[in-house]
């Protein structure tokens, strides 16, 4: 089984607020998608690596990937689209003919643990399709459709992380499928098991991890700093 990982950085971290693309932000003197590269490659579990890069920026990702040290894992940038499933179906379509299990994991989880990233690999190995890891949540929820404000109960209901680990040829399914939907942030998904999940395929659940919790604004990225100031300590 060769395995490929599609690595998503293309975006602008809007909500992050920071000058730079947010896969480019560092963190503990190291930017996002280092972090994120050298956790999958720390694995042992990945063969290669595509990152999905802004167009304008990829000299900078050039760079920064260039001298990371990730065990010898080959890296590969592909120009991301609009859209976050834009970037993965334009890293998808350029992985060689021998790739058979894809992984679609978020820069933006930077600090996710080598060891979620090998269980998500098993998980596929073992059968499963399409693969996700998921943690309970934590906070209490109501849902506020139609301007009427109703409690949810929050026993059956996961949040989803990466990485998430693929049959190829499903992945490829799942894609061409929802492809119209991939140009409009707000028709796009906003994670690529739910496409699977579209065709009626069912979902591989896995236990997430806390660490691979999501940087998306200010608030995380203080988050992600003390963590890796009490890792280095
Ligand atoms: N991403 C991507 N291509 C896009 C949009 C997002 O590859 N067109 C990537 C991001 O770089 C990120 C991951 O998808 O690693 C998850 O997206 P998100 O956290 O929403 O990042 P951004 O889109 O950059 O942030 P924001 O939505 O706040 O602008
Ligand atoms: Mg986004």
């Amino acid at each position: 089984m060769r395995v490929a990982a599609i690595l998503t950085a293309a975006g602008s971290g809007r909500r992050l607020g920071h000058a730079l693309p947010k896969a480019l932000v560092p963190v503990a003197g190291v930017t996002l998608v280092v972090h994120a590269a050298r956790g999958l490659a720390a694995s042992g579990a990945v063969d290669e690596i595509v990152v999905t890069v802004p167009a304008d920026h990829r000299p900078a990702f050039a760079d920064a990937l260039g001298t990371a040290d990730l065990s010898g894992v080959t890296v590969t940038l592909v120009v991301g689209g609009a859209t976050r499933q834009a970037s993965v179906a334009a890293a998808l379509a350029g992985l060689g003919p021998d790739v058979d299990v894809v992984l679609v994991h978020d820069a933006a989880r930077a600090l996710t643990p080598p060891s979620l990233v090998g269980q998500v690999v098993d998980a596929v190995r073992g059968g499963g399709r399409a693969v996700v890891p998921c943690l309970p949540v934590t906070d209490s929820l109501v849902d506020v459709a139609d301007h009427e404000v109703r409690p949810v109960d929050r026993s059956t209901l996961r949040v989803v992380q990466t990485p998430q680990g693929f049959d190829r040829a499903l992945l490829d399914r799942a894609h061409a499928a929802a492809g119209h939907r991939a140009g409009d942030e707000r028709a796009a998904a906003t994670d690529d098991a739910s496409l699977c999940a579209a065709l009626g395929e069912p979902l591989t659940v896995v236990p997430g991890a806390a660490a691979a919790f999501k940087i998306t604004t200010a608030l995380d990225l203080a988050v992600a700093e003390v963590l890796l100031g009490q890792e280095a300590s």
